[in-house]
């Protein structure tokens, strides 16, 4: 046992034991040798008031996601020090759910931190930007040639070179919706009137495989949402539904308050997703299809991460799946009719 008590003190990364309270139970060595004078804290709150404003809700909600049921979690946050200075910490949180205790490592990258993350996602979003120009003259070259007589014979060929270029486009915006570090643009919306908004679109690509749309929108008050972000979320969920029913079926919407949230259901009535499948669905890149880039789902949850909801399976089975995004009731994500009406609000992520 001496040890592992020797392995906490000794360990030159920040280890913590967090009750699911708030409370500090354990702290080692570390703790105060790298973030500062803080011996006597004995709460996770104090530890919160030394974060980077801008880190503040980010941390507080992969706890939460801790306490609410996902074994562990990895993320970036800035501390002040006694310095005045920021320092970066990596953590690394795992939960023991019957003791309801959070276990936390913290290690100090400050300096190699700043440079490689800002390196890869400007880099990324610049290769994105580089690469897309030169599809879109090609594209464009391509539409041209399409429509010339002599290459009339082609016609197949070029349609299928435009679609290959447009997937691999989708695919890029795709991956750029990955990045936690997107500007959103949030404004006052229903999720109904969204709802509404994408019907006709996605009763077109339902009316192909037979399956028929039903709304069961219920009264919910307004949020604040980036709306094309929330749109991409209902048409990758309803995609995946239409393409799990290859005999047809119901899709539903559904949505209802219910305690502390906003609910948005969307049902198919599919095959189900097998649990071994279930396990990897929201992993980027993960798919079961012959042609699917499984990243509808990855996109998806980061895109309900950034407006603080839950994106789950409720359920599945052999009468098919349920999709539950769960919104917070919360002071700046909902807003009653007539209040923020023409307010906006931009958020950068970390
Ligand atoms: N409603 C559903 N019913 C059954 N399986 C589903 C459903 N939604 C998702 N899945 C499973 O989850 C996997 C990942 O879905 P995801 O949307 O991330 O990628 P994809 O649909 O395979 O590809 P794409 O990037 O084109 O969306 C799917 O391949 C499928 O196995
Ligand atoms: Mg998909």
């Amino acid at each position: 046992m001496d040890h592992f008590r020797d392995f906490f003190d000794l360990s030159l990364d920040i280890m913590m034991i967090i009750d699911f309270n708030g409370n500090l139970v354990e702290v080692n060595h570390s703790f105060s040798r790298i973030l500062g004078e803080n011996e006597s804290w004995t709460s996770l709150e104090q530890v919160f008031a030394c974060l980077h404003p801008d880190d503040v809700d980010n941390s507080a909600l992969e706890v939460q996601k801790l306490i609410r049921g996902q074994a562990a979690v990895s993320f970036l946050n800035r501390y002040r020090n006694v310095e005045q200075t920021y320092k970066w910490i990596q953590w690394t949180c795992s939960v023991n759910r019957e003791a309801q205790l959070i276990y936390a490592i913290g290690r100090d990258i400050t300096g190699i931190h700043i440079d490689t993350y800002h390196l890869l996602s400007s880099m990324s979003a610049s290769i994105a930007h580089e690469v897309r120009n030169p599809m879109t003259t090609v594209k464009g070259y391509l539409q041209l040639l399409m429509e010339k007589e002599d290459w009339g014979s082609y016609k197949d060929t070029f349609l299928l070179m435009v679609s290959e270029l447009d997937r691999a486009n989708a695919i890029i915006s795709q991956y750029l919706s990955l990045a936690n570090n997107k500007f959103i643009e949030k404004r006052q919306h229903n999720l109904n009137s969204i709802i509404e908004y994408m019907l006709p679109l996605i009763e077109s690509d339902a009316s192909k495989g037979d399956v028929c749309i039903i709304a069961a929108l219920g009264t919910i008050p307004d949020l604040m949402l980036d709306e094309q972000e929330i749109r991409q979320l209902m048409l990758n969920l309803s995609r995946n539904a239409i393409e799990a029913m290859n005999h047809g079926g119901h899709l539903t919407f559904k949505t209802y308050t219910e305690a502390e949230e906003i609910i948005l259901e969307i049902s198919d009535e599919g095959e189900g997703i097998p649990p071994e499948v279930r396990r990897e669905i929201f992993n980027p890149f993960f798919t079961t299809k012959e042609t699917g880039t499984g990243l509808g789902l990855a996109v998806s949850r980061s895109i309900a991460e950034r407006h603080r909801a839950r994106l789950e399976v409720k359920q599945s089975g052999r009468e098919g799946t349920t999709f539950v995004v769960r919104f917070p009731f919360s002071r700046d994500s909902i807003c009653s009719p007539g209040e923020l009406a023409n307010e906006s609000t931009i958020q950068f992520n970390l």
